[in-house]
Protein backbone atom coordinates (compact mmCIF):
# COMPACT_ATOMS: atom_id res chain seq x y z
CA UNK A 1 0.00 0.00 0.00
CA UNK A 2 1.11 3.48 -0.82
CA UNK A 3 1.33 6.45 1.74
CA UNK A 4 1.81 10.06 1.13
CA UNK A 5 3.34 12.16 4.16
CA UNK A 6 4.65 15.24 4.54
CA UNK A 7 8.38 15.81 5.08
CA UNK A 8 10.94 19.48 5.11
CA UNK A 9 12.52 19.29 1.83
CA UNK A 10 15.57 21.39 -0.07
CA UNK A 11 15.09 21.60 -3.22
CA UNK A 12 18.46 22.38 -4.28
CA UNK A 13 21.96 23.64 -2.18
CA UNK A 14 20.95 26.82 -0.42
CA UNK A 15 17.17 27.00 -0.83
CA UNK A 16 14.90 27.16 2.06
CA UNK A 17 13.86 23.91 2.88
CA UNK A 18 9.44 23.55 2.72
CA UNK A 19 7.41 21.30 3.42
CA UNK A 20 6.26 19.05 0.55
CA UNK A 21 3.68 15.60 -0.03
CA UNK A 22 6.44 12.43 -0.16
CA UNK A 23 5.97 8.87 -0.85
CA UNK A 24 6.95 6.59 1.43
CA UNK A 25 7.95 2.97 0.05
CA UNK A 26 6.28 -0.20 1.11
CA UNK A 27 7.68 -1.86 4.08
CA UNK A 28 10.39 -4.73 2.97
CA UNK A 29 11.06 -7.55 5.63
CA UNK A 30 13.46 -6.52 8.25
CA UNK A 31 12.27 -2.61 7.83
CA UNK A 32 9.68 -0.58 10.08
CA UNK A 33 7.43 2.17 9.52
CA UNK A 34 7.90 4.95 12.35
CA UNK A 35 5.73 7.41 12.87
CA UNK A 36 8.18 10.82 14.30
CA UNK A 37 7.09 11.69 17.10
CA UNK A 38 9.83 14.42 18.01
CA UNK A 39 12.95 15.60 16.01
CA UNK A 40 16.43 17.88 17.31
CA UNK A 41 17.62 20.13 14.74
CA UNK A 42 20.88 19.26 15.15
CA UNK A 43 23.98 21.71 13.16
CA UNK A 44 24.90 18.77 11.22
CA UNK A 45 21.85 19.19 9.34
CA UNK A 46 22.55 23.24 9.17
CA UNK A 47 26.04 21.96 7.95
CA UNK A 48 24.25 19.88 4.92
CA UNK A 49 22.32 22.86 4.02
CA UNK A 50 24.31 25.32 3.82
CA UNK A 51 27.20 23.75 2.04
CA UNK A 52 30.02 23.15 4.85
CA UNK A 53 29.22 19.72 3.87
CA UNK A 54 28.42 18.19 0.47
CA UNK A 55 25.03 16.95 0.08
CA UNK A 56 22.74 15.48 -2.98
CA UNK A 57 19.64 17.22 -3.49
CA UNK A 58 16.57 16.92 -3.07
CA UNK A 59 16.96 16.43 0.67
CA UNK A 60 15.42 15.29 3.89
CA UNK A 61 16.96 16.30 6.66
CA UNK A 62 16.61 15.38 10.47
CA UNK A 63 18.21 12.36 12.01
CA UNK A 64 17.92 13.40 15.66
CA UNK A 65 14.48 11.33 16.29
CA UNK A 66 11.77 9.82 17.95
CA UNK A 67 8.84 7.48 17.83
CA UNK A 68 6.50 4.84 17.54
CA UNK A 69 6.85 1.55 15.25
CA UNK A 70 3.02 2.02 13.16
CA UNK A 71 4.03 -1.48 11.01
CA UNK A 72 6.81 -4.26 11.19
CA UNK A 73 8.01 -5.98 7.86
CA UNK A 74 8.49 -9.37 7.73
CA UNK A 75 11.05 -10.82 9.85
CA UNK A 76 11.11 -8.08 12.20
CA UNK A 77 12.42 -9.10 15.69
CA UNK A 78 13.62 -5.87 17.07
CA UNK A 79 10.20 -3.94 18.09
CA UNK A 80 6.55 -4.11 17.38
CA UNK A 81 3.68 -2.02 16.35
CA UNK A 82 3.43 0.48 19.23
CA UNK A 83 6.39 0.28 20.77
CA UNK A 84 8.83 3.84 21.55
CA UNK A 85 12.07 3.54 19.66
CA UNK A 86 14.98 6.39 19.55
CA UNK A 87 16.27 6.07 15.46
CA UNK A 88 20.18 5.46 15.62
CA UNK A 89 21.18 7.00 12.29
CA UNK A 90 24.16 5.00 11.81
CA UNK A 91 23.16 1.50 12.65
CA UNK A 92 25.90 -0.67 12.60
CA UNK A 93 26.19 -3.89 10.21
CA UNK A 94 27.78 -6.05 13.15
CA UNK A 95 29.55 -8.13 10.28
CA UNK A 96 32.63 -5.86 8.69
CA UNK A 97 36.16 -5.74 10.71
CA UNK A 98 35.11 -2.45 12.24
CA UNK A 99 32.35 -4.01 13.95
CA UNK A 100 34.22 -7.07 14.72
CA UNK A 101 36.47 -4.66 17.07
CA UNK A 102 33.72 -3.84 18.81
CA UNK A 103 33.90 0.17 17.20
CA UNK A 104 30.49 -0.02 15.80
CA UNK A 105 30.71 3.80 15.63
CA UNK A 106 32.70 3.20 12.81
CA UNK A 107 31.10 0.50 11.08
CA UNK A 108 32.66 0.79 7.71
CA UNK A 109 28.92 -0.18 5.91
CA UNK A 110 26.28 1.81 7.61
CA UNK A 111 24.47 4.44 5.96
CA UNK A 112 26.40 7.43 6.02
CA UNK A 113 25.80 10.71 5.20
CA UNK A 114 22.24 10.51 2.46
CA UNK A 115 22.09 7.38 1.63
CA UNK A 116 19.13 6.56 -0.54
CA UNK A 117 18.00 3.31 0.84
CA UNK A 118 14.79 4.60 2.25
CA UNK A 119 13.68 4.55 -1.69
CA UNK A 120 11.25 8.00 -0.57
CA UNK A 121 10.45 9.96 -3.81
CA UNK A 122 9.24 13.36 -3.99
CA UNK A 123 7.07 14.05 -7.72
CA UNK A 124 8.23 10.51 -8.35
CA UNK A 125 11.45 11.08 -8.18
CA UNK A 126 13.97 10.10 -5.49
CA UNK A 127 14.41 11.53 -2.69
CA UNK A 128 17.94 12.14 -0.61
CA UNK A 129 17.65 11.57 3.21
CA UNK A 130 20.75 13.53 5.35
CA UNK A 131 22.35 10.91 7.96
CA UNK A 132 20.09 8.12 6.28
CA UNK A 133 17.07 8.84 8.71
CA UNK A 134 15.25 12.48 6.70
CA UNK A 135 13.42 12.77 10.20
CA UNK A 136 12.01 15.87 9.55
CA UNK A 137 9.15 14.16 8.35
CA UNK A 138 6.00 12.55 9.83
CA UNK A 139 6.87 9.11 8.75
CA UNK A 140 10.52 7.10 7.96
CA UNK A 141 10.97 3.51 6.92
CA UNK A 142 13.79 2.36 8.38
CA UNK A 143 16.02 -0.77 8.96
CA UNK A 144 15.27 -2.85 12.50
CA UNK A 145 18.46 -2.25 13.19
CA UNK A 146 18.33 1.22 13.53
CA UNK A 147 15.81 1.25 16.42
CA UNK A 148 16.33 1.16 19.79
CA UNK A 149 13.34 0.48 22.10
CA UNK A 150 12.54 3.13 25.36
CA UNK A 151 10.30 3.17 27.81
CA UNK A 152 7.02 4.78 27.31
CA UNK A 153 7.60 6.79 30.00
CA UNK A 154 9.80 8.64 28.74
CA UNK A 155 8.46 11.82 26.43
CA UNK A 156 9.18 11.70 22.85
CA UNK A 157 11.31 15.54 23.11
CA UNK A 158 14.28 13.52 25.38
CA UNK A 159 14.14 10.56 23.79
CA UNK A 160 14.87 12.35 20.45
CA UNK A 161 17.89 14.07 21.83
CA UNK A 162 19.73 10.58 22.72
CA UNK A 163 19.56 9.46 18.72
CA UNK A 164 22.50 12.40 18.52
CA UNK A 165 23.54 15.39 20.93
CA UNK A 166 23.32 13.41 23.97
CA UNK A 167 24.92 10.37 23.03
CA UNK A 168 27.31 12.41 21.05
CA UNK A 169 28.21 14.50 24.18
CA UNK A 170 27.76 11.84 26.36
CA UNK A 171 30.10 9.49 25.04
CA UNK A 172 32.45 12.14 23.92
CA UNK A 173 33.58 12.53 27.45
CA UNK A 174 33.17 8.91 29.16
CA UNK A 175 34.14 6.88 26.23
CA UNK A 176 36.97 9.46 23.64
CA UNK A 177 38.52 12.05 26.23
CA UNK A 178 37.70 9.49 29.15
CA UNK A 179 37.37 12.09 32.20
CA UNK A 180 38.03 11.06 35.35
CA UNK A 181 37.24 12.94 39.15
CA UNK A 182 38.80 16.13 39.40
CA UNK A 183 40.19 16.45 36.31
CA UNK A 184 39.72 20.14 34.81
CA UNK A 185 37.48 20.04 31.22
CA UNK A 186 36.82 23.09 28.69
CA UNK A 187 34.04 22.99 26.61
CA UNK A 188 34.39 25.19 23.22
CA UNK A 189 30.94 25.67 21.83
CA UNK A 190 27.55 25.54 24.00
CA UNK A 191 24.60 24.45 21.85
CA UNK A 192 22.79 20.87 22.17
CA UNK A 193 26.33 18.96 21.94
CA UNK A 194 28.37 21.47 23.92
CA UNK A 195 25.51 21.45 26.56
CA UNK A 196 25.35 17.71 26.91
CA UNK A 197 29.12 17.81 27.05
CA UNK A 198 29.17 19.79 30.05
CA UNK A 199 26.69 17.68 31.73
CA UNK A 200 28.85 14.93 31.25
CA UNK A 201 31.90 16.04 32.36
CA UNK A 202 30.20 17.01 35.78
CA UNK A 203 28.35 13.54 35.65
CA UNK A 204 31.98 12.49 35.51
CA UNK A 205 33.31 14.07 38.65
CA UNK A 206 35.12 16.59 36.94
CA UNK A 207 36.23 19.79 39.62
CA UNK A 208 36.58 22.50 37.04
CA UNK A 209 34.03 22.41 34.02
CA UNK A 210 35.39 26.22 31.72
CA UNK A 211 32.19 26.89 29.29
CA UNK A 212 33.30 28.23 26.12
CA UNK A 213 31.06 30.19 23.59
CA UNK A 214 31.07 33.44 21.48
CA UNK A 215 28.34 35.31 23.54
CA UNK A 216 27.76 35.85 27.26
CA UNK A 217 24.11 35.24 26.23
CA UNK A 218 25.10 31.18 26.65
CA UNK A 219 26.46 31.32 30.58
CA UNK A 220 23.27 30.74 31.92
CA UNK A 221 22.56 28.02 30.08
CA UNK A 222 25.76 26.75 30.67
CA UNK A 223 25.73 27.13 34.51
CA UNK A 224 22.33 25.26 34.30
CA UNK A 225 24.35 22.62 32.57
CA UNK A 226 26.40 22.40 35.43
CA UNK A 227 29.34 24.52 34.23
CA UNK A 228 31.47 26.03 36.82
CA UNK A 229 32.86 28.63 35.06
CA UNK A 230 31.87 30.59 31.58
CA UNK A 231 34.31 32.49 29.16
CA UNK A 232 33.60 34.18 26.17
CA UNK A 233 35.88 33.31 23.13
CA UNK A 234 38.70 35.55 22.51
CA UNK A 235 42.30 36.02 21.29
CA UNK A 236 42.78 35.82 25.20
CA UNK A 237 41.07 32.09 25.50
CA UNK A 238 44.02 30.35 26.64
CA UNK A 239 45.57 33.22 29.33
CA UNK A 240 42.04 33.01 30.97
CA UNK A 241 42.44 29.29 31.17
CA UNK A 242 45.82 29.11 32.52
CA UNK A 243 44.86 31.87 34.90
CA UNK A 244 41.62 29.18 36.14
CA UNK A 245 44.37 25.98 35.91
CA UNK A 246 47.24 27.14 37.98
CA UNK A 247 49.19 28.37 34.90
CA UNK A 248 49.25 25.12 33.03
CA UNK A 249 46.37 25.15 30.73
CA UNK A 250 43.23 22.37 31.69
CA UNK A 251 43.40 17.88 31.58
CA UNK A 252 40.80 18.20 29.10
CA UNK A 253 39.40 20.60 26.12
CA UNK A 254 36.34 19.69 24.17
CA UNK A 255 35.69 20.82 21.10
CA UNK A 256 32.13 21.26 19.79
CA UNK A 257 31.66 23.53 17.14
CA UNK A 258 33.76 22.26 14.02
CA UNK A 259 36.09 24.46 13.21
CA UNK A 260 39.79 24.55 12.45
CA UNK A 261 40.19 27.86 14.60
CA UNK A 262 38.37 26.83 17.92
CA UNK A 263 39.96 23.56 17.40
CA UNK A 264 43.21 24.93 17.86
CA UNK A 265 41.70 27.01 20.38
CA UNK A 266 41.07 23.51 22.46
CA UNK A 267 44.61 22.81 21.78
CA UNK A 268 46.22 25.66 23.30
CA UNK A 269 43.90 25.82 26.13
CA UNK A 270 45.39 21.93 27.09
CA UNK A 271 48.16 21.12 29.96
CA UNK A 272 51.22 19.40 28.32
CA UNK A 273 50.61 16.30 28.18
CA UNK A 274 46.32 17.16 27.92
CA UNK A 275 43.83 15.67 25.57
CA UNK A 276 41.79 17.09 22.96
CA UNK A 277 38.89 16.20 21.36
CA UNK A 278 37.20 17.41 18.81
CA UNK A 279 33.26 16.35 18.45
CA UNK A 280 32.28 19.13 16.03
CA UNK A 281 32.13 18.25 12.23
CA UNK A 282 34.06 20.43 10.41
CA UNK A 283 33.99 21.26 6.78
CA UNK A 284 36.96 19.25 4.42
CA UNK A 285 38.70 22.60 3.44
CA UNK A 286 39.33 24.19 6.97
CA UNK A 287 42.86 23.55 7.97
CA UNK A 288 44.16 23.24 11.36
CA UNK A 289 47.46 24.42 11.95
CA UNK A 290 50.09 23.44 14.54
CA UNK A 291 53.58 23.17 14.51
CA UNK A 292 55.61 20.14 14.34
CA UNK A 293 57.76 21.01 17.53
CA UNK A 294 54.13 22.04 19.88
CA UNK A 295 52.93 18.52 18.50
CA UNK A 296 56.05 16.86 19.62
CA UNK A 297 56.71 19.06 22.70
CA UNK A 298 53.68 19.58 24.25
CA UNK A 299 52.90 15.88 24.68
CA UNK A 300 49.24 16.26 24.28
CA UNK A 301 46.82 13.77 22.59
CA UNK A 302 43.92 14.89 19.82
CA UNK A 303 41.43 12.59 19.04
CA UNK A 304 38.18 12.68 17.63
CA UNK A 305 35.13 11.82 18.68
CA UNK A 306 32.48 10.38 15.96
CA UNK A 307 28.88 9.77 17.52
CA UNK A 308 30.19 9.50 21.06
CA UNK A 309 32.51 6.52 19.81
CA UNK A 310 29.66 4.82 21.64
CA UNK A 311 27.37 1.28 20.96
CA UNK A 312 24.05 3.25 20.90
CA UNK A 313 22.54 0.07 21.24
CA UNK A 314 23.92 -0.48 24.44
CA UNK A 315 24.34 3.12 25.44
CA UNK A 316 20.60 5.14 24.31
CA UNK A 317 18.93 2.53 26.99
CA UNK A 318 21.42 3.43 29.57
CA UNK A 319 20.64 7.27 28.93
CA UNK A 320 17.26 6.46 28.82
CA UNK A 321 17.30 4.94 32.39
CA UNK A 322 19.51 7.72 33.41
CA UNK A 323 16.91 10.58 32.01
CA UNK A 324 14.06 8.92 33.73
CA UNK A 325 16.05 8.30 37.01
CA UNK A 326 16.82 11.99 36.81
CA UNK A 327 20.54 11.23 36.48
CA UNK A 328 20.66 13.06 33.44
CA UNK A 329 18.90 16.14 33.33
CA UNK A 330 18.09 17.00 29.25
CA UNK A 331 15.27 19.78 30.06
CA UNK A 332 17.52 22.44 29.87
CA UNK A 333 18.72 21.60 26.59
CA UNK A 334 15.86 22.42 25.04
CA UNK A 335 15.01 25.85 24.40
CA UNK A 336 12.35 26.08 21.58
CA UNK A 337 9.84 23.04 21.02
CA UNK A 338 8.44 23.89 17.37
CA UNK A 339 6.24 22.87 14.51
CA UNK A 340 8.01 21.29 10.98
CA UNK A 341 7.41 24.88 9.22
CA UNK A 342 9.29 26.38 12.06
CA UNK A 343 12.42 24.74 10.99
CA UNK A 344 13.95 26.97 8.39
CA UNK A 345 13.48 29.96 11.50
CA UNK A 346 15.43 27.08 14.21
CA UNK A 347 18.50 26.73 11.32
CA UNK A 348 18.54 30.96 11.03
CA UNK A 349 18.44 30.88 14.99
CA UNK A 350 21.36 28.43 15.11
CA UNK A 351 23.49 30.27 12.71
CA UNK A 352 23.24 33.13 15.06
CA UNK A 353 24.21 30.62 18.02
CA UNK A 354 21.09 31.29 19.71
CA UNK A 355 19.26 29.10 22.12
CA UNK A 356 20.28 25.05 22.54
CA UNK A 357 17.74 22.73 20.85
CA UNK A 358 15.19 23.01 18.63
CA UNK A 359 12.93 20.12 18.94
CA UNK A 360 10.00 19.44 16.22
CA UNK A 361 6.63 18.11 17.30
CA UNK A 362 4.66 15.96 15.63
N1 LIG B 1 34.03 29.84 19.91
C1 LIG B 1 33.16 29.32 20.81
N2 LIG B 1 31.92 28.91 20.47
C2 LIG B 1 31.55 29.03 19.19
C3 LIG B 1 32.41 29.56 18.20
C4 LIG B 1 33.70 29.99 18.61
N3 LIG B 1 34.58 30.53 17.74
N4 LIG B 1 31.75 29.55 17.02
C5 LIG B 1 30.53 29.05 17.26
N5 LIG B 1 30.41 28.74 18.57
C6 LIG B 1 29.23 28.20 19.28
C7 LIG B 1 27.91 28.75 18.79
O1 LIG B 1 27.65 30.04 19.34
C8 LIG B 1 26.95 27.68 19.33
O2 LIG B 1 26.53 27.98 20.65
O3 LIG B 1 29.14 26.80 19.07
C9 LIG B 1 27.79 26.42 19.34
C10 LIG B 1 27.36 25.36 18.32
O4 LIG B 1 26.09 24.92 18.69
P1 LIG B 1 25.01 24.40 17.65
O5 LIG B 1 25.06 25.22 16.42
O6 LIG B 1 23.73 24.24 18.39
O7 LIG B 1 25.61 22.95 17.22
P2 LIG B 1 25.42 21.50 17.87
O8 LIG B 1 24.21 20.86 17.30
O9 LIG B 1 25.60 21.57 19.33
O10 LIG B 1 26.66 20.74 17.20
C11 LIG B 1 27.99 21.12 17.47
O11 LIG B 1 28.89 18.98 16.87
O12 LIG B 1 27.96 17.07 15.96
C12 LIG B 1 28.65 18.23 15.69
O13 LIG B 1 27.99 18.81 13.44
C13 LIG B 1 27.90 19.17 14.79
O14 LIG B 1 29.79 20.53 14.35
C14 LIG B 1 28.59 20.46 15.09
C15 LIG B 1 28.93 20.36 16.57
ZN1 LIG C 1 23.44 15.30 14.90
Amino acid sequence: MTRYFKGLVVRESGSRPAVAELRLPEVGPGQVRVRIRAAGVCHSDLSMLNGTIRAPYPLVLGHEAAGEVVEAGRGVTRAEVGDRVVLNWQPACRNCWFCGRAEPWLCSTSSGIAALENGITLDNAPVHVGLGLGAFAQQVVAPENALIRVPAELDFDRAALLGCGVLTGTGAVRNTAQVAPGESVVVIGLGGVGLAVVAAARAAGASDVIAVDVTEAKQGLAEAAGATDFLVSSDALSKEIRVRTAGRGADHAIECVGRAATIRAAWRATRRGGRVTVVGMGSNDDLVQLSALDIFSSARTLRSSVYGAADPDIEIPRLAADALSGALPLDHLITDRIELTEVPEAFDKMARGEGARSVVQF
